[in-house]
């Protein structure tokens, strides 16, 4: 997305190009919502989000529901500051994901981003999501057909994860996903046995990175500026898509393109708390906004003390007026 950008010269004929980054807002479902995605991407840095996952089972959806998905389709395919915004889809019928995927490209998403990494067991059940990582070429199949229903300048991508029990298929769902005609891959470095455990093997990417052309979004575990140095030199790709790290410090991936190293500074992120909790309280129902104000709350706890503290008052407020001014009292 970015040019490359000359940024000075060992001597008058070797200049030194700096690499382009990409940073991707990560799609998390029930969390990053049309309201954190709005917050979050105002902070900058980020060159695309994906939106939570619409589950594809054998139907096409009607317009409706990719809008109630994904608000930002009404606004050109953009988060109100601008960065554009990718539908997400799960399924393993490629019939329905090509023309849910084509439905969605029409209404205005900036492509397709297609789940090959979700570990819940009812989808999994189903033979969607992580699953799909045992059979290669049902990644393929789906993978193939999206791309075959989009026109060419419209990018298709795949999330998936290392693998489902173990790395063993992990080279051949990357070039599955690749031949289908995937334009790039991210990949969160755990299988789905290994949950969110620490750590991310970041060096498991590496392999990927070498095997495949397509370009390579390291994802997991990218919480702090050093987390980003450390996952670029194992894994060997600038490009990361970050999701409970800018959950946690909102500013993150402006501060990676800073290389800034501050620490996260609680009264901004307390005015983001607010400004969050206003806008909760125009658009959601009364009883919704408790409950989405405490999730990140709890996810701003493990980072910043304040936030902790916060946290110990409000944990059994259910009350808005009392939540109200025990956050403008924080
Ligand atoms: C609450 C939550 C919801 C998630 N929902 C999705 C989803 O809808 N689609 C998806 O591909 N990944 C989903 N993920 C996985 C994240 O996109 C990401 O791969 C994972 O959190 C690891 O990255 P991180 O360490 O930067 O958070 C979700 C993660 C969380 C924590």
């Amino acid at each position: 997305m970015r040019k490359r950008r000359v940024i000075n010269s060992l001597n008058n004929n070797t200049p030194i190009v700096e690499k382009p980054m990409r940073i991707v807002l990560a799609p998390m479902e029930g969390l990053a919502d049309v309201h954190l995605r709005r917050l979050l991407t105002a902070q900058g840095g980020f060159d695309w989000v994906v939106s939570e996952f619409l589950r594809v089972v054998d139907r096409v959806y009607p317009d409706r529901v990719f809008y109630k998905l994904c608000p930002e389709l009404r606004h050109g395919g953009k988060v109100s500051c601008g960065t554009p915004i990718r539908v997400q889809l799960m399924g393993n019928d490629p019939h329905a994901m090509a023309e849910n995927a084509h439905l969605a490209v029409s209404l205005g998403s900036y492509g397709i981003d297609i789940n090959f990494g979700c570990p819940s067991k009812t989808v999994n059940r189903r033979q969607a999501g992580s699953s799909m990582l045992k059979d290669p070429e049902s990644l393929y199949r789906v993978v193939n057909a999206v791309r075959c229903a989009l026109p060419a300048h419209v990018t298709v991508s795949a999330k998936m994860r290392l693998g489902y029990d173990d790395l063993s298929l992990m080279l051949d769902n990357a070039h599955a996903i690749e031949s289908g005609g995937a334009n790039e891959i991210t990949v969160h470095a755990r299988t789905r046995l290994q949950g969110y455990s620490p750590p991310a093997h970041w060096d498991e990417l590496a392999k990927i990175k070498r095997s495949i052309r397509i370009p390579l979004i390291a994802n997991g575990d990218i919480w702090t500026v050093a987390d980003y140095h450390a996952c670029v030199a194992a894994s060997g790709t600038p490009d990361v898509m970050l999701g409970r790290g800018a959950v946690r410090c909102p500013d993150l991936a402006s501060k990676i393109r800073k290389n800034e190293m501050t620490e996260p500074q609680w009264q901004a992120v307390r005015q983001l708390l607010i400004n969050f909790w206003q806008d909760i309280r125009q658009t959601m129902p009364e009883k919704d906004c408790a409950g989405r104000l405490k999730q990140w709350l709890n996810h701003l706890r493990k980072v910043h003390p304040d936030a902790e503290a916060l946290w110990q008052v409000i944990r059994t407020e259910n009350q808005i007026g009392k939540l109200e001014r025990l956050l403008e009292a924080a």
